[in-house]
């Protein structure tokens, strides 16, 4: 039987924000609005994780990683001590217009409602998907693990709970000085590339905020043991979608841009060659 405690633990943090405070106290107006924002562990939330730890894949739910506009995303341990993230739409917050626009070009996403949490749902669902099909292509993404509803399980990219930065975040200093850039940059191509041919997919949303640099904090750098893993494929595409070209050219022009400013000189046209051979 899976233990719920840390379900419970924060079941009873909920609780201890509702107190009420002492006489004379007056609480911040936007308290309530702002414990949504910041955690949306609203009650159907709260019920799908239950059920999450009814089945025992979560363990136990830990503090958030990140917040959004359209998701936060929590640590949480599985049934074998393992690390999870977990993902959670918004269903008030949601672009889903954005989403509809998305999933409308989708084989896969035919007959879906067209009310906001359908479509929330359906994105979730999405994700999984794409991250799936990345996965057993052979690309770096996390291992999705489970989906329901607006929330989508994956493996944590990171250790005890601390994410692994975005290549965003690593200091170009260290870029500079302890990466081989020019390895580093055809090492994301080739995941690009890898989930072009094998996972038929483009990602559509990637830049150097969607990699994160596993390893990062505990390697040696000069070890090369750091991996760029592709993280956020809700939006991505199957081939056959008419933008996908577009979105391609436009990934790897997110990625050229990046490298060049740091003194590569690589040309898209070149990248996209490679990526289509
Ligand atoms: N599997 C993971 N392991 C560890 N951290 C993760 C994982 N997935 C996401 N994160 C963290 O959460 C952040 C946001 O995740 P993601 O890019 O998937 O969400 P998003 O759709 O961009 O949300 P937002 O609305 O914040 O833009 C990432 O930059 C990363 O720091
Ligand atoms: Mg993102």
């Amino acid at each position: 039987m899976v233990k719920k405690e840390g379900l419970f633990r924060v079941e009873k943090w909920l609780k201890r924000e509702e107190k009420p405070l002492p006489k004379g106290k007056k609480r911040k107006k936007d308290y309530r609005d702002r414990k949504t924002e910041l955690y949306v562990l609203d009650i159907p939330t709260l019920e799908t994780l239950y059920k999450f730890s009814k089945r025992g894949i979560i363990k136990a739910l830990g503090g958030p990683v990140s917040r959004g506009k359209e998701a936060v995303i929590f640590h949480a341990i599985g049934a074998e001590e393992e690390e999870l993230a977990i993902k959670m739409y918004k269903i008030s917050t949601s672009n889903f217009h954005v989403m509809l626009d998305y999933i409308i070009g989708d084989p896969r996403f035919e007959n879906i409602k067209r009310d906001r949490r359908s479509i929330v749902f359906a994105w979730a669902r999405k994700e999984y998907k794409n991250l799936k099909r990345a996965f057993d292509a052979g690309v770096c993404v996390p291992e999705p693990i489970a989906y329901d509803k607006n929330v989508l399980i994956m493996e944590f990219i990171g250790k005890e709970e601390v994410a692994a930065p975005r290549l965003k975040d690593v200091p170009v200093e260290v870029l500079e000085l302890d990466f081989d850039l020019e390895e580093l940059f055809w090492r994301i191509i080739s995941e690009i590339k890898t989930l072009y041919n094998r996972g038929r997919l483009v990602h559509a949303d990637l830049s150097e905020f969607n990699i994160l640099m596993k390893g990062y904090e505990y390697a040696d750098i000069n070890a090369g043991k750091i991996e760029p893993v592709l993280i956020d494929m809700g939006q991505s595409l199957l081939l056959e979608h008419p933008n996908a070209d577009a979105f391609l050219k436009r990934d790897v022009k997110n990625i050229v841009v990046f490298f060049n400013k740091l003194g590569l000189t690589c040309s898209e046209a070149e990248v996209m060659k490679k990526i289509k051979r």
